[in-house]
């Protein structure tokens, strides 16, 4: 074992001392011959990150560019699942590419106003709906979406088309149909009935006009909402289904019979405790596996988008198999706690 240790070695020093020619090495290093003539020059100066080519510096008309607030940030189909638990809601979801977003709205009914939080014991005054969500997704919105004479020649923005914007009532209809990434907005009425939803829809008319959609969620789009919403001629608030009981029917406020269809509510959830007996700790059984991609298929065969939310978030390997296995079986969203490991999966 030493002895051919050795030997490796004496061939490898041999071998180097065969073929690095002391020469050429050397001549690089000399004074150029003539006093005027400058080596050339040989790769010692450093990249500045600042460096700009162009007359006028970082400030240089080449090196700005409009409608960049979002750019280098791929579209990720992630919904940013308790996205007011981020150190800025909004804000962290869409940084990291995720385009679905949460608020948890509670309705105060001393003010009429709407506050963001998961349980009652974290509402505060400062946190509502309005600040925390509405106010923010205008100014990313009109960031990302420039409007001048520059920009207006192009068509497209990093994070949503100027299009969009212009064609309001194809955006409503064609916004799964792939091409277009609005940001989607899931509003979870935690009080629930008439109020909350009239607060919701007041609330949200800064929105109106822009690339938005908005699915209202959870246990407050009850009979009420619905029977209010299923109606409607024309509407620019949806609703969340059901994923595991699509065949509910409801009677409308205006005596019609109504049920779940994708014009209505684009998206279909359900917890993902309650769409599988599957913990994730194993590999999914075949017939686990059978289950949920029937169950996931027959929604999308009827046109809904799919989500599955609280999925697993520990231990991590236990949440990245759920995830991944949720994604080969071709869910549309993946729903998301730690937007981070999210984003990187
Ligand atoms: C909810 O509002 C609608 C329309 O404003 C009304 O017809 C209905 O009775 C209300 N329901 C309740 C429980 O207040
Ligand atoms: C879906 O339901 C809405 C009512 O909620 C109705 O107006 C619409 O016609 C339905 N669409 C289809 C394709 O059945």
């Amino acid at each position: 074992m030493l002895g051919l240790l050795q030997g490796l070695i004496c061939v490898s020093l041999a071998h180097s001392a065969v073929s690095v020619p002391a020469q050429p090495a050397q001549l690089a290093w000399l004074p150029p011959s003539h006093p005027h003539q400058r080596p050339a020059p040989r790769g010692e100066y450093r990249m500045e990150p600042g460096y700009s080519p162009y007359p006028g510096g970082k400030d240089a008309p080449e090196l700005r560019m409009p409608s960049g607030f979002s750019r280098n940030i791929p579209e990720r189909r992630i919904h940013s699942h308790n996205d007011y638990w981020r150190d800025v809601p909004v804000y962290t979801a869409l940084s990291h590419g995720a385009l679905s977003i949460e608020a948890d709205v509670w309705l105060n009914p001393k003010d009429d106003k709407l506050y963001v939080s998961h349980n009652v014991a974290s509402l505060t005054r400062a946190r509502t709906f309005s600040r925390l969500y509405i106010d923010q997704l205008v100014d990313v919105l009109s960031r990302a979406n420039v409007h001048d004479e520059e920009t207006a020649f192009f068509d497209k923005t990093d994070y949503w088309t100027m299009a969009n914007e212009r064609e309001e009532r194809r955006l409503w209809t064609s916004f799964y149909e792939g091409n277009l990434t609005p940001i989607q907005l899931l509003v979870d009425l935690k009080t629930r009935g008439n109020e909350t939803y009239h607060t919701v829809l007041r609330e949200l008319e800064p929105l109106r006009s822009r690339p938005v959609l908005v699915l209202l969620t959870g246990n407050g789009i009850n009979l009420d909402v619905r029977s209010q919403v299923a109606p409607q001629m024309s509407r620019d608030v949806f609703l969340d289904a059901p994923l595991l009981r699509l065949d509910e029917t409801w009677q409308g406020m205006d005596g019609g019979h109504y049920g779940w269809n994708s014009t209505l509510a684009p998206m279909a959830s359900a917890s993902f405790a309650s769409a599988t007996s599957w913990d994730g700790r194993k590999a999914i059984s075949a017939a686990q596996e059978t289950t949920l991609s029937q169950l996931l298929r027959t929604a999308q065969g009827r046109g809904f988008k799919t989500r599955l939310w609280s999925t697993p978030r520990w231990p991590t390997h236990v949440r990245d198999r759920v995830w991944r296995t949720l994604y080969d079986l071709g869910t549309d969203w993946l729903d998301a706690d730690d937007i981070e490991a999210a984003a990187a999966f």
